[in-house]
């Protein structure tokens, strides 16, 4: 298949992280949505903390921006003290999971098996999953950051074959919240990388519609040159996407405006 980037509707996410109460929650949604107005083409995505899911979903109303939570568990029911199932994310519109982000890895004990799991179970109940991979400094620095990259992508991906479903995020741990973002090269590779194990592993036709996001410090100043690599799908943005002026840039900015 000819690549052809239209193919690939770019896709920014905000991860919101452990910020906002709830009027700020839908404070920030309706401002989002007012600086947005008339833009389309881009898909919006936005991940407050569990408690103020239906707070944001009254905010969003019927502006089509789409609700994603920051975590999610592998079963359904039962007997597992403070988790949440896919399927009641999906129960109350929430059609989107952020799995693996790098700070649930090094702060909760999330592994490639837990990541793997979750990404099945969201799948399974219809939850679109948004699975977060990356390398530390000391990894990148060793030359080790493809390796780390393809063994988060095997453990992660291990038995799934709905693809479609899924996209990856690729977020330097380095970069997070350090205001240091990869340069575009660096974002490119690394992006250009994933989706060459996609292709190997599924082939073209999965490789070309998979969307590959880059986070690490993306923000308005530096969205329009990372936006343009050509393996570069759209964005998943903690600090930034905490400001409705600089989230709603990089929305108009994915789409050229
Ligand atoms: P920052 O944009 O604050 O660096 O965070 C990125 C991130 O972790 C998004 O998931």
């Amino acid at each position: 298949m000819v690549y052809n980037p239209a193919m690939r509707k770019k896709l920014i996410a905000g991860n919101w992280k452990l910020n906002n109460n709830s009027l700020q929650t839908g404070d920030l949604i309706r401002k989002i949505i007012a600086l947005t107005a008339g833009i389309s083409g881009v898909d919006v995505v936005v991940a407050p903390v569990f408690p103020f899911l239906h707070a944001a979903r009254e905010a969003i109303g019927s502006s089509g921006i789409e609700l994603a939570a920051q975590d999610v568990f592998w079963e359904e029911k039962g007997a597992f003290t403070g988790e949440v199932a896919p399927s009641m994310l999906a129960d109350i519109g929430c059609r989107w999971a952020i799995i693996g982000h790098s700070e649930r890895r090094q702060y909760f004990g999330e592994t490639d098996e837990t990541v793997n799991k979750k990404t099945k179970a969201a799948i399974k109940a219809g939850v679109r999953p948004i699975v977060c991979v990356g390398e530390t400094l000391a990894e990148r620095e060793s030359g080790a950051t493809e390796k780390v990259i393809e063994k988060q992508l095997e453990g992660g991906f291990r038995d799934i074959s709905e693809f479609p479903m899924t996209v990856i995020a690729y977020e330097p741990v380095w970069a997070i919240g350090t205001g240091k973002n990869a340069t575009s090269q660096q974002a490119q590779d690394v992006h250009a990388f994933i989706r060459g194990w996609l292709k190997a592993k599924r082939g073209s036709d999965v490789a070309d519609v998979v969307r590959i996001l880059y986070g690490g410090s993306m923000k308005s100043s530096n969205a329009a040159e990372l936006l343009a690599c050509p393996d570069v799908d759209g964005g998943l943005i903690g600090g930034a996407s905490l400001i409705a002026e600089d989230f709603s840039a990089i929305i108009r900015l994915s789409v050229g405006k």
